[in-house]
């Protein structure tokens, strides 16, 4: 009988990546695939890429560069080894893949992956395929489910798609282009994903999407309904105890989503809410469509509606034509909202985006001395936010065993992992956890109390153990 063949996935950039891996995963163990964890002995790498910044863009060729040579080696010994290109570089640079390495059989844009079969197919007679068309139906409706094995290896937590695309068109960014027009799953799939979910094992769901928030999904009652709704329902699933959302645009802050936030136990009290600078001169030049004081506005309507909430941002340093006073106001904001942490960037211009075309640019000396000083400040929040848990008793879902033996590690409600010494049965409970110590980004500390039986209890608020 023939060996299954063996498939590769390497992810980079967000965390839809990661999730359309495993859709990928899951369309091509449909067709008799088996995933490998190395690329080694792999019958079938896929690339699954990232074009957000140069940087990211530019690794694809030298990983391909690697994977030419791994080809024709096994080609030597009589293996054929076929490499996909994944991900929003094959969405946007489709053509020169194909131009730069010939090695690569299959190009496939992020809005095709039900397609891969028939590519890998029409790849095999006619040598290669390209498809980074946008299709008119939506490949959610033709995707495989998962298998409940599949669920169960990939853990306690998971990410569930409800919106993919952006509308937004900030003047620095891809993902308009590369991942095309908003667009909101309905209601009803996304309770079936996350149903199948929480039956094989899954405790903690994170919606995704590239402007979550924007969601506005046919509902069973055929009106669209908003995030915080969604959330509402998604709540009301047993064996859901933790729900998540990322990533969020300042804009589109409704009612919905603060009153999820309020009425909420299960929606965890941390929010990924990107302000990218808090210039409004460079908020106006970036196209964000919001102020500065406009973004403090959401910050404090989430605050007011629970008061423990924390939030983390992103921010790109030296945007065309940024002053040192524009830095300076993002600094000022930084520093007034006090963030659990944050990821900065150096402005990166990316072609066919308005902002490259902007001839003001700031020198990379300039950017780097920026970049380090915005690091520093978010550092030292992100410390003292870690610090200030110790001495005090978090809830804590626990996700799987350490690297140190008997020791098992979850996290937090705003994501810090979290250590303990337990037995392996408390993964996939929230439990109670004295906090001790803090080891670089890891806390350490202790069961509150013996625990005994299988049940998860229902998520309590977190306490301050004072
Ligand atoms: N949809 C999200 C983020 C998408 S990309 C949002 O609207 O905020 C993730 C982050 O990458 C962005 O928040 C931004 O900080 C950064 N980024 C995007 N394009 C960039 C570019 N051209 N150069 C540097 N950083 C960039
Ligand atoms: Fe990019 Fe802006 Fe859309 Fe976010 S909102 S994905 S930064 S265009
Ligand atoms: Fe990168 Fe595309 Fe995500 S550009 S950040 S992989 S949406």
């Amino acid at each position: 009988m023939d060996q299954p063949r063996k498939l590769h996935i390497k992810s980079f950039g967000c965390q839809m990546n990661v999730y359309d891996a495993q859709r990928m995963v899951d369309v091509l163990t449909s067709q008799g695939f088996v995933e490998t964890a190395s690329a080694d002995d792999a019958d079938l790498v896929i690339l699954n890429t990232c074009h957000i910044r140069e940087k990211a863009s530019e690794k694809v060729y030298s990983e391909l560069g690697r994977l030419r040579v791994a080809k024709d080696e096994a080609a030597r010994d009589g293996r054929r080894v076929e490499i996909v290109v994944a991900g929003c570089v094959a969405q946007a640079e489709g053509q020169e893949i194909i131009r730069r390495q010939p090695a690569v059989d299959v190009v496939v844009g992020p809005q095709s992956y039900h397609h891969l079969p028939q590519l890998l197919a029409h790849a095999k007679t006619h040598g290669r395929a390209l498809e980074t068309e946008f299709p008119v139906e939506d490949k959610f409706g033709f995707l495989p489910e998962p298998s409940r094995d599949a669920i169960r290896a990939r853990g306690i937590s998971s990410f569930v798609t409800v919106q993919e695309g952006c509308d937004k068109f900030c003047t620095f960014c891809v993902v308009p282009y590369t991942r095309g027009a908003e667009v909101s799953r309905p209601v009803t799939k996304i309770v079936d994903d996350v149903k199948r979910l929480a039956d094989n094992g899954v405790r903690e769901i994170t919606l995704i999407g590239q402007n979550v928030n924007a969601y506005h999904g046919d509902g069973p009652d055929g009106r669209p309904w908003p995030l915080g709704r969604l959330l509402g329902h998604l709540a009301t699933i047993p064996g859901i105890v933790r729900l998540r959302y990322s990533t969020s645009h300042p804009l589109d802050v409704d009612d919905s989503l603060i009153e999820a936030h309020r009425d909420l136990p299960a929606l965890m009290p941390f929010v990924h809410l990107p302000v990218q600078s808090g210039s409004d001169r460079v908020l106006a030049a970036m196209n964000r469509k919001h102020s500065a004081d406009d973004y403090r506005r959401a910050v404090e309507r989430f605050r007011k509606a629970r008061q423990d909430i924390a939030f983390s941002s992103d921010f790109i340093v030296g945007f065309p034509g940024e002053s040192e006073q524009d830095f300076a106001a993002t600094l000022a904001l930084v520093t007034q909202i006090s963030y659990a942490g944050a990821y900065s960037f150096k402005y990166s211009p990316r072609p066919g985006t308005p902002a490259a075309e902007i001839r003001e640019t700031v020198s990379a000396a300039v950017m780097d001395e920026r970049l380090g000083r915005l690091q520093q400040l978010i550092d030292s929040q992100q410390s003292a936010f870690n610090l200030a848990a110790i001495g005090t008793t978090v809830d804590v879902l626990f996700e799987r065993a350490a690297r140190n033996e008997g020791q098992i590690v979850g996290r937090t409600a705003y994501l810090q992992p979290a250590h303990v010494m337990a037995p392996p049965d408390i993964i996939g409970r929230v439990l109670p956890v004295r906090i001790e110590n803090l080891e670089r980004y890891s806390l350490l500390g202790t069961l509150d109390a013996p625990q005994t039986g299988p049940e998860s209890p229902a998520p309590s608020a977190m306490s301050t153990g004072a």
